[in-house]
């Protein structure tokens, strides 16, 4: 069965939620309702700086990409910061999560994005599909929640 890796739609609203749920259980969070629905809003809007995949199987979506693109102070062309990346549990290891990155790869080559970046805990088994990619760099995340 093939995976088809394409823009979220409208239609999506309810398998995407059923994902997000999953992806913040696995992260331990609680994101508000207010939250999730502008995030899903915001993913719709072609004026927000936010991009929203989702990949396809079946006929039934099974996992996503959402991924902010912002200026840089070193480059002219934007940058790509890959937030958050999930595949469903039951279809994970059938190369989904490496086709969703592939296919921001692709979106940016063809749109002329400077760079593509993500962050991850340092244990997180996924590495080894990031490590694929590119190896990690030496740079740390300082962060103060305000
Ligand atoms: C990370 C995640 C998206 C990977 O999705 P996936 O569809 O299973 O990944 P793929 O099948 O494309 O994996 C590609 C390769 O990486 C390996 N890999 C991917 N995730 C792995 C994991 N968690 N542990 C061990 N190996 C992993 C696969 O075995 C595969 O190797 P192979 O090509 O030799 O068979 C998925 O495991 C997931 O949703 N995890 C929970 C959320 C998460 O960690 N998100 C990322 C936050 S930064």
């Amino acid at each position: 069965m093939g995976v088809q890796v394409r823009g979220v739609v409208p239609e999506d609203e309810a398998a995407w939620r059923d994902l997000w749920a999953g992806y913040c259980a696995f992260y331990e969070t609680q994101v508000s309702p207010t939250v999730t629905a502008r995030t899903f809003a915001r993913m719709l809007d072609p004026a927000a700086p936010m991009i929203g995949r989702v990949a396809e199987r079946g006929g039934r979506a099974v996992g996503f990409s959402i991924s902010i693109l912002h200026d840089g102070t070193w480059v002219e062309a934007p940058i790509c910061y890959l937030e958050d990346l999930f595949v469903a549990p039951d279809c994970r290891g059938l190369g989904i999560g490496r086709a969703l990155v592939e296919d921001l790869l692709a979106l940016g080559r063809a749109a002329g994005w400077s760079r593509l970046y993500w962050h991850t805990r340092t244990d997180n088994p996924a590495r080894v599909l990031y490590d694929l990619f590119t190896p990690a760099d030496d740079f740390v995340r300082y962060l103060i929640r305000l």
